[in-house]
């Protein structure tokens, strides 16, 4: 028998109404700050993710589903959305377009990781990009975006943390002071830390394991390291984020788990789980679109896990609107009422009333609990009699109440009724 590939899920029909109501709110959301929709192909040149995620990350060095086409070109599955967009910038000249360029996706993500709840080897998210403009007034505008969100979703209870790694003028000082720190404690360093000292400093701080911890708490502040530039934007967006009555605190310790970020990180995290399933995930990365080519283009961005957001709604059991369900079903019993029950249903469905019917003969009453099963308020009965007087008996289901309703009349009187 076959499953679904390990950290792989099929999102059943069940499940639907959330992703549905979730789209709305991300398309209501996107407009209410001018962000307009992109997609970008499901996998791209292998490359661009080792440029701009970094080659020492853990999502390219151990998760990333590549693969060599028939071409014989490196591939890889989307490990996540920005470099995408960026590339996607550059190839369609963004950079003449008026900026900054506010662009949004949803898509499925691929990452080879231990599966566990809230952590899939194929989630999908939704990402928000603004490239063009290095001021922060526009980081404060996309967080306050991020956190109206969950907001808007009726989600409560979470936590906002913001940080600063600095840039490429003020970050070679830290990250000395970094290494100065942890050569120290170098034998007691993970194995993996021990090679992050050596290959990428700053990935130390990521360690999730729990003998690190100490470390990562004790390890020197970016924000005490930070240039005049990075300094002056850090105030700034604090100061935006305090106009915008946003609650943040400042996480000194969080770095992010992709290279291209510079000066303002964030993540947006339920409070009694405090990074363990972030929800939400971004910050600035000027220097990627010069890294793929592009002239330098300061932009800042975040992506949030759907299946993440979905595991919340149902935790907190917020109420989403149900989804929609068919007006009326046709009931029919015998072949000349088949006949009818066919000529009825393609009439309803020509006017928009959503219609089921049974395909195979079932006792009426097999099928008034088909119907119910379905949600659908009204059943169409068709016999023998109704087709000898062209009506169809009109049963309520939510009364259980019936009566005679002329078949030229139906679509009509279903319309004013519901
Ligand atoms: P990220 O933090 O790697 O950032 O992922 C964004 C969000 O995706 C996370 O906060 C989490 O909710 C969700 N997520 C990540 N991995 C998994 C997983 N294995 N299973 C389920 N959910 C997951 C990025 O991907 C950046 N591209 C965000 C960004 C956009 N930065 C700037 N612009």
């Amino acid at each position: 028998m076959f499953q679904a590939p390990y950290g792989a899920h099929d999102i059943l029909p069940e499940d639907q109404p959330y992703w549905g109501f979730l789209n709305g709110k991300v398309g209501a959301l996107a407009h209410l700050y001018g962000y307009e929709r992109i997609d970008t192909p499901i996998f791209e040149d292998a490359g661009l993710f080792v440029r701009t995620v970094g080659a020492d990350t853990d999502i390219v060095e151990k998760e990333m589903y590549t693969f060599v086409d028939r071409g014989g070109g490196q591939m890889t599955l989307r490990p996540e959305g920005t470099a995408s967009v960026c590339r996607a910038y550059i190839e369609h000249g963004m950079a003449y377009r008026q900026q900054p360029v506010k662009l949004f996706y949803q898509a499925p993500i691929f990452r080879y990781e231990r599966p566990q709840a809230g952590r899939y080897r194929q989630h999908h998210q939704f990402g928000f990009e603004a490239i063009g403009d290095g001021d922060a007034v526009l980081d404060a505008e996309l967080i306050d975006m991020a956190w109206r969100f969950f907001g808007s979703l009726g989600l409560k209870n979470l936590t906002l943390q913001i940080n600063s790694i600095g840039c490429p003028e003020c970050r070679p000082a830290y990250l000395a002071k970094l290494r100065e720190y942890y050569v120290g404690y170098k034998d007691g360093l993970c194995g993996d830390c021990k090679i992050r000292l050596e290959k990428n400093i700053l990935r130390l701080l990521d360690c999730k394991k729990l003998d690190c911890q100490p470390l990562v708490a004790g390890a020197p502040h970016s924000v005490e390291y930070l240039c005049v530039e990075c300094a002056v934007h850090f105030e700034m967006l604090k100061s935006h984020l305090l106009t915008l009555q946003l609650p943040y605190e400042i996480n000194f310790g969080m770095v992010r788990g992709l290279d291209y970020y510079s000066k303002t990180v964030f993540e947006i995290q339920p409070e009694e789980e405090r990074g363990q399933s972030t929800i939400a995930g971004g910050g600035r990365y000027d220097g990627l679109i010069a890294e793929l080519g592009g002239k330098p283009t300061p932009a800042v961005g975040f992506a949030t896990g759907i299946e993440r957001i979905i595991l919340n709604l149902k935790k907190q059991k917020v109420t989403i609107p149900e989804a929609l369900k068919p007006l009326v079903y046709v009931a029919w019993m015998g072949d000349a009422a088949l006949r009818t029950a066919v000529e009825v249903s393609g009439e309803l469905r020509m006017n928009g009333v959503a219609t089921l019917m049974t395909y195979t003969p079932r006792s009426l009453k097999a099928q008034l609990r088909q119907a119910d099963g379905a949600g659908c308020r009204n059943v169409a009965i068709i016999g023998d009699e109704e087709i000898a007087q062209g009506f169809v008996t009109l049963r309520d289901l939510s009364t259980a109440r019936q009566e005679p309703v002329a078949l030229d009349k139906l679509t009509e009187f279903l319309q004013q009724n519901n």
